[in-house]
């Protein structure tokens, strides 16, 4: 197999970790970029050291920021070598009913889980095209494909990214580059546990499977997305979410 640079955004939290740890345990060099407001680097490089991972190399920034992912990517070139695979991960969520929704909850959403793609994207995307080879992950929700009432800010930037991926997947489909979107369902990190005990026993209930999705399913499809053997997908969906809901 052939070791490949991945770098994966919002990579200090529940979903990325796990895509970091399976993206290293199938054998590439991982370069995790957090945010240095909302990660704690050191104690996270603890613990991953402590579960038998001792070489992710982190860089810092604000993924809503074009210079910052500018930044970021230049000091993963020059830690790791050429960017392969890009996760586009970094997320966040400011759900209210759209009649009180404020402007900043909106800005905040669609810039962090949509505009993130246009600024960490374009920094890799011809590159990966001029060698031939490239892996472009992006990650949605299912919540992006069928909407949820209290989200419109966040099913907004996640049917974006989706989107995204289908038009850029069209435009590097000749070149090597796949671009791919996962949408998981409830997966149980600590922003699915903070919702509240009784609201997340019905979503539960509304999951056919009957129970939330593991972060290392999605780090698995990752894996997949990466590999050779996926070079023939592209522009597609992955709809993770224990049946509640595709297309
Ligand atoms: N947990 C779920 O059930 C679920 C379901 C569907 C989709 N998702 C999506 O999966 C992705 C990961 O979510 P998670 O559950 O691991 O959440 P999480 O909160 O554990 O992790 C999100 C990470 O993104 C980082 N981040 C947030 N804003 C950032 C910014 N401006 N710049 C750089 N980094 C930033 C955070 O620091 C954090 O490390 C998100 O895109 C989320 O929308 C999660």
């Amino acid at each position: 197999m052939t070791q490949r640079v991945a770098l994966v955004t919002g990579a200090m939290g529940g979903i990325g970790t796990a895509v970091c740890q399976e993206l290293a345990k199938a054998g590439h060099k991982v370069v995790a970029a957090y945010h240095p407001q909302f990660d704690n680097k050191d104690e996270w490089l603890k613990e991953q050291a402590a579960a038998g991972f001792n070489d992710f190399v982190c860089v810092a920034g604000d993924v809503s920021s074009l210079e910052d992912c500018q930044k970021m990517v230049a000091e993963a070139e020059a830690a790791a070598g050429p960017v392969d695979i890009l996760v586009n991960n970094a997320g966040i969520t400011r759900d209210r009913m759209f009649a009180k929704m404020e402007k900043d909850q909106w800005d905040a959403v669609i810039s962090t889980n949509l505009s993130s793609l246009f600024n960490m994207t374009k920094q890799v995307s011809a590159k990966m095209a001029e060698r031939g080879w490239g892996r472009i992950i992006n990650i949605a929700s299912v919540n992006g494909v069928k909407g949820q009432a209290g989200q419109t800010n966040y099913s907004a930037a996640k049917a974006g990214v989706i989107g995204f991926s289908k038009a850029l997947a069209a435009e590097l489909a000749a070149k090597g580059v796949t671009v791919n979107v996962i949408a998981p369902g409830y997966i149980a990190t600590k922003m699915v546990m903070a919702i509240k005990p009784e609201v997340l026993q019905t979503i539960v209930d509304g999951v056919p499977m009957k129970r939330l999705g593991k972060p290392e399913e999605m780090g698995a499809a990752c894996v997949y997305l990466a590999s050779e053997n996926a070079g023939f997908m592209t522009g597609a969906t992955l709809n993770i979410n224990g049946g509640l809901y595709y297309q």
